[in-house]
């Protein structure tokens, strides 16, 4: 047992994830719909991170939305329905690229979701820009010597924050002029770590809105605002 309870928390959910990695594809209700999940991705069954950071987004009306790590593609989707007129969604995980295009297909708003294979923007040509960018991310930090096994490992988990500062580092070149940036976090992530890399790339953190779950321990879940120094007035 570690002794840390928001990592022994994410190894169960972990645990969890890969019992079901062993069973056929199938569905699951989350926002009064169905939507597929399959084997090897992050699955909204477990947890009410996905649904909660989903109803809490500002989606622009007819605007650009990125979703980073879309996992079964309920965010990116739900952007399409509620009126983005351009929606990307991106995984490093093929599985939950896959199953993102499975969703899009299902909810009929394929024309507007294009999904991308990648590691965070790289992708991406240099010069697109979005209205909103989110990550709900893999905000826990592991011990120095945790390997990253499998696809799924990349859902939870980001050994010394190195994806959380590419994300900063990377993000702001792909907003609009008036673009918001926008981070699913919660209070089990290493927020000492976020704040100090936030001042090296400038950007001003705030909480947009949180929530205490009871789960096996207690979470706060929060949706974190990241402005950079150009958009601030
Ligand atoms: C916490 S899960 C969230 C999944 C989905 N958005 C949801 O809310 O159900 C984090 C997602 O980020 C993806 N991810 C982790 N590192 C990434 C990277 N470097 N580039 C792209 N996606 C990444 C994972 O594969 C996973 O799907």
């Amino acid at each position: 047992m570690s002794d840390d309870p928001g990592m022994e928390r994410s190894r169960e959910l972990l645990r969890r994830h890969q019992e079901h990695t062993t069973r056929e594809p199938h569905t699951f209700t989350a926002l009064r719909k169905k939507w597929d999940v399959f084997p090897g991705v992050f699955s909204p069954e477990f947890t009410p991170v996905t649904a909660m950071f989903t109803t809490w987004l500002p989606y622009p009306p007819d605007g650009a939305f990125l979703e980073v790590g879309s996992g079964t593609g309920v965010t990116a989707v739900w952007a399409a329905l509620q009126g983005c007129r351009r929606v990307v969604a991106l995984d490093i995980n093929p599985a939950a690229v896959e199953n993102t295009r499975a969703n899009a297909c299902r909810h009929d708003v394929s024309d507007r979701v294009t999904v991308l294979h990648s590691d965070l923007f790289d992708a991406l040509p240099p010069d697109v820009v979005f209205d909103v960018i989110f990550w709900n991310s893999n905000y826990v930090e592991p011990p120095a010597d945790f390997s990253l096994d499998t696809m799924l490992h990349h859902a939870f988990f980001d050994p010394g924050y190195a994806a959380h500062r590419r994300f900063l580092a990377e993000a702001p070149a792909h907003l609009a002029p008036d673009g918001r940036l926008l981070l699913g976090f919660s209070d089990v992530g290493n927020h000492e770590l976020l704040r100090q890399l936030c001042d090296t790339y400038g950007l001003t953190l705030s909480t947009l809105r949180s929530e205490v779950r009871e789960l096996h321990m207690t979470v706060e879940f929060q949706l974190l605002e990241l402005t950079p120094a150009r958009h601030r007035p």
